[in-house]
């Protein structure tokens, strides 16, 4: 079976690219060739905003499925899907939860409303909205620009909430396991028990993998099952796998809501609204999706940064994101003594 991934070389490009190797594909990658591609993979280099390097990519065809990494903008993705359309069997999409409209505040399944975009909106489109909404609403629009450039028969679109596991550029749980690994008293936002739904990489790389091979068309949510995790056990597994002794110390999350501590960002993967971690993923579940416990995506994340990976700085250009994320050693000091005095 022959694989073409538009992306590959980063995070999830990367995973779906190793596990389809290790399943026995022949693996195709496209991207700019800022990372390295692996080694085992028929690189072709090139840009998605390039009607010329789509058109070049596709004389290396034909393929029997394409998972689609790098779906940003609807009239990129519109485009690069027509030229691929003749060439590939199946296309996998990788849209996002955040092409829901209810997302973060409202429980969320398949049939819930997603944003309306047109197949030919650029970047540009919906600027006047926040940076999550714009993502959201292109992603729903790029979700569009496959099935119209591919047919229904022939997609999947797939919405995944957070993705964590090795090479997580990012930095939510990269920045958890440093901070755990600093050892003392660490800030951890109660309640200990509060569900949460991050997939690991290569879980979500094997179900894609799955419906490409399979031709499983139609949308489905990936996410772990709500309730295969909680917030604890994050935390702990962090604790843990670090050894460094650190000890959560729970705090109730109105009283850092009053602090003005950042949901999301200076607490990564914390999250109060209702919506966050309440995703139905129950039909990928019925189609094949296993999820492994958070604790060895945990561990395995941290083996990657002591082996010296880590996630993508600023000086490494437009993916970094690690600055967003986390709270300073002084700031988590100084809420632990006043939280202490509430006490
Ligand atoms: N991370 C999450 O938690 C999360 C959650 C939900 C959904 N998703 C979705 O999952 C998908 C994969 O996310 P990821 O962050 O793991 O990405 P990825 O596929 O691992 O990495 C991005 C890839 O795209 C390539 N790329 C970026 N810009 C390009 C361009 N202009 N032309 C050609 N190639 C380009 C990069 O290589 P070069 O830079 O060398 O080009 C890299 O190979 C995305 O569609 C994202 O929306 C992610």
């Amino acid at each position: 079976m022959r694989l073409l991934i538009l992306g590959g070389s980063w995070f999830l490009g990367r995973s779906i690219a190793e596990v389809a190797l290790a399943d026995g594909w022949q693996v195709s990658t496209f991207n700019r060739g800022t990372h390295p591609d692996l080694p085992e993979v028929d690189a072709v280099h090139g840009d998605r905003t390039s009607v010329e390097d789509f058109r070049r990519l596709a004389s290396h065809g034909p393929w029997d499925a394409v998972i689609d990494c790098i779906a940003f903008t609807p009239r990129d993705t519109y485009r690069g899907a027509l030229a691929l359309a003749p060439v590939v069997g199946h296309y996998v999409v990788m849209s996002t939860v955040n092409a829901y409209t209810g997302w973060p505040d409202l429980p969320l399944s398949e049939n819930s409303a997603r944003y309306e975009c047109p197949v030919d909106a650029d970047a540009d489109y919906a600027a006047e909205h926040g940076e999550l909404i714009q993502y959201g609403t292109l992603k729903a629009g790029c979700e569009q620009a496959v099935r119209q450039a591919i047919g229904d028969e022939r997609t999947t679109v797939l919405r995944p909430g957070v993705i964590l596991g090795p090479h997580e550029y990012v930095g939510r749980l990269p920045w958890w396991l440093l901070r755990a690994a600093a050892g003392g008293q660490m800030l951890a936002p109660a309640p200990a028990d509060r569900p949460i739904q991050p997939i690991d990489a290569r879980d979500l790389a094997a179900f894609a993998l799955r419906c490409a091979r399979q031709r499983i068309a139609g949308d489905i949510n990936v996410t772990a099952p709500i309730g295969h995790a909680s917030f604890a056990d994050l935390v702990d597994a962090c604790a843990e796998v670090t050894a460094a002794g650190a000890e959560p110390v729970w705090v109730d999350p109105t009283w850092l809501a009053q602090q003005g501590v950042g949901e999301w960002t200076e607490l990564p993967l914390w999250r109060t609204r209702a919506g966050v971690w309440n995703v139905d993923s129950s039909r990928a579940q019925a189609a094949g999706l296993t999820c492994r416990p958070l604790r060895e995506t945990v561990a395995d994340t941290w083996s990657w940064m002591t082996g010296g990976g880590e996630a993508v700085k600023e000086e490494q250009g437009e993916a970094a994101r690690a600055a967003e994320h986390g709270l300073s050693a002084e700031r988590e000091a100084a809420l632990l003594d006043r939280w202490r005095q509430l006490r």
